[in-house]
């Protein structure tokens, strides 16, 4: 009997690298980046919110964790009122997370580390307390409002039917009897792309973040910042937040976009290695469209993170990926969580785990089944980490963190649960801070309980209890990226092998993978297995369990 346990190899070798000089294929095609909210990952001045020390202190364990880069959600000065991407100024660090000269000391620190630093560019609106709103606000009459979206109405009422992402009409009105835009909260109001001191305005902020170090730019909502020019009601309004599949939508993926990124482009190209990653959920073959070779070098596959656990659909899913992305040479970008969607350990748990925004809503929620969400969030991670491209971790799924859904409403803070009247939950349960410790006020957080507070589960969460127990998720996920490193980064190669319909297995140059998502055990394919999620008997591959085997 084989009984190989999960993580078996290690290879600290591989971890220890400086960034390596520029390769024939960009490095961004193949890379494991590691996404920190900031607010929650490390604080380094003890207030109960992460920051810019904090993070610089842990960068050890970024290195070993063997990513090559990381996107720090915004850190500008900000009201906060949506975690930050509510920008007062660009060309500001906000004092809860640092200066601007400890974002550039912290760019070089990490780039000693051999990981490069991808920030975020919220272009789509700004926060109302920005100069331009408020200048906006005094005078209706100024032209500082063509910089938004402002409007007399229509009847008395709103320009049109619009919605907010968060709930909601997407316009608000002034006293002055004006309406003002914001796909997003009324305190994000929606810039005017046609206005060409917004356009520059932003080719300044790039060169201001690349000249500090920076090596590109995640874009938020990157298939909103064009509007139809003559605003038009949606026709059919089905849920507001999803996978747009349309290529006529008055405030989605328009074609206009396109134009604005190649001036990104343009500017990010004269800086080596420098990468802009679109957040546009857009249907695959619409997404083909932003990675096309003079705009986004990545654009996040959010078909695959909306994807059930379930063989077929994720088969389908990532071959159409493949289909629609090859057609213009990019490689894809793979990503099962971030700070806007419940954690996949949790999703994977529920009773339907593509109804998870269903389930922020429900009243009295089902239990996730923690075994089974567990057990498919590792073997979930061996199909992340292998297939071919670019693949995207969020803080804490290296820990196998749960979604924290039953924080107490009254310290709920994400503003999708005041503008549904709190009949959503929001996304504050994938956003609660990090437990580095088994101990201390949040668990090696800080030195102060955390702005969200931390479920006791958390103490045997920690990284330092995970650090070195080879059965642990950190430690999976440490050695399948040095495995990853070693055997599958270089070659883009991929080729479905023959199969039970339940069973994912492919080769990825000399490694095959397997993931079976079936009720039955699975066999094994001959050769060694360097890395396995779970046990593995007698040959055989048990449910909702992934293995790497080499011929
Ligand atoms: C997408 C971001 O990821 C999300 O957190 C934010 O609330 C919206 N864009 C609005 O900026």
């Amino acid at each position: 009997m084989t009984n190989v346990t999960a993580a078996t190899a290690s290879d600290d070798a591989a971890r220890d690298r400086p960034i390596p000089p520029m390769p024939s294929t960009p490095w961004w095609r193949s890379a494991v980046i590691y996404q920190v909210y900031i607010r929650s990952f490390a604080d380094g001045d003890g207030d109960g919110t992460g920051d810019i020390a904090g993070l610089r202190s842990r960068l050890g364990y970024l290195r070993d964790l063997g990513v090559d880069a990381i996107w720090i959600n915004p850190w500008y000065s900000s009201p906060l009122a949506d975690g930050g991407y509510d920008v007062a100024d660009y060309f500001a660090i906000d004092d809860r997370f640092g200066t601007v000269a400890e974002a550039e000391a912290f760019i070089a620190d990490a780039h000693d580390h051999g990981i490069r630093v991808i920030l975020d560019l919220v272009p789509n609106h700004t926060s109302d307390q920005h100069r331009w709103f408020q200048e906006a606000l005094a005078d209706p009459s100024s032209p500082a409002r063509q910089r938004y979206h402002f409007s007399a109405g229509r009847d008395g009422g709103p320009p049109n039917n619009w919605r907010s992402v968060f709930g909601g009409p997407a316009w608000t009105q002034l006293a002055d009897g004006s309406w003002y835009l914001h796909l997003f909260d009324p305190s994000q109001p929606d810039l005017n792309w046609d206005n060409d001191e917004v356009r520059a305005n932003f080719l300044d902020v790039l060169r201001f973040w690349l000249d500090h170090g920076a090596d590109g730019f995640r874009v938020d909502v990157a298939h909103g910042l064009v509007k139809h020019p003559e605003m038009p009601d949606v026709d059919a309004y089905g849920p507001v937040v999803h996978v747009v599949d349309s290529d006529d939508h008055p405030h989605w993926d328009r074609d206009e976009i396109h134009d604005i990124v190649r001036e990104w482009r343009a500017v990010v190209d004269h800086y080596d290695g420098a990468v802009l990653v679109a957040e546009a959920w857009v249907h695959p073959d619409r997404l083909a469209n932003y990675v096309r070779s003079d705009e986004y070098h990545q654009s996040f596959n959010f078909s695959f993170l909306e994807t059930p656990w379930d063989a077929a659909a994720l088969r389908s899913v990532i071959d159409e990926s493949m289909r629609a992305l090859s057609q213009v040479g990019a490689s894809n970008t793979w990503v099962l969580s971030n700070h806007d969607v419940v954690r996949h350990a949790t999703r994977f748990g529920l009773p339907d785990p593509a109804r998870w925004r269903a389930w922020l809503r429900e009243s009295d929620p089902s239990e996730p089944d923690r075994d089974i969400g567990q057990r498919r969030a590792r073997a979930a991670a061996l199909l992340l980490l292998s297939l071919p491209g670019a693949a995207y971790l969020y803080q804490g799924e290296e820990l196998g963190l749960d979604e924290v859904w039953d924080l107490d409403d009254s310290v709920r803070d994400d503003p999708v649960w005041f503008r549904s009247h709190h009949t959503d939950r929001g996304r504050d349960g994938c956003r609660v801070p990090i437990p580095w410790t088994a101990t201390g006020p949040s668990f090696g957080f800080g030195d102060a309980v955390a702005w969200l507070p931390q479920p006791p589960e958390f103490a045997t969460l920690a990284a330092e209890v995970q650090a070195g127990d080879e059965a642990s998720m950190l430690e999976l996920y440490r050695t399948a990226l040095a495995l990853r490193r070693r055997h599958l980064s270089d070659d883009e190669s991929f080729e479905w092998l023959a199969s039970d319909p339940s069973v994912l297995s492919y080769r990825r140059g000399g490694v095959t993978c397997v993931i079976n998502l079936g009720d039955e055990a699975a066999p094994l394919p001959r050769g060694e297995i360097i890395i396995s999620s779970g046990d593995v008997h007698d040959g055989l591959l048990g449910t909702d369990t992934a293995v790497w085997v080499r011929a």
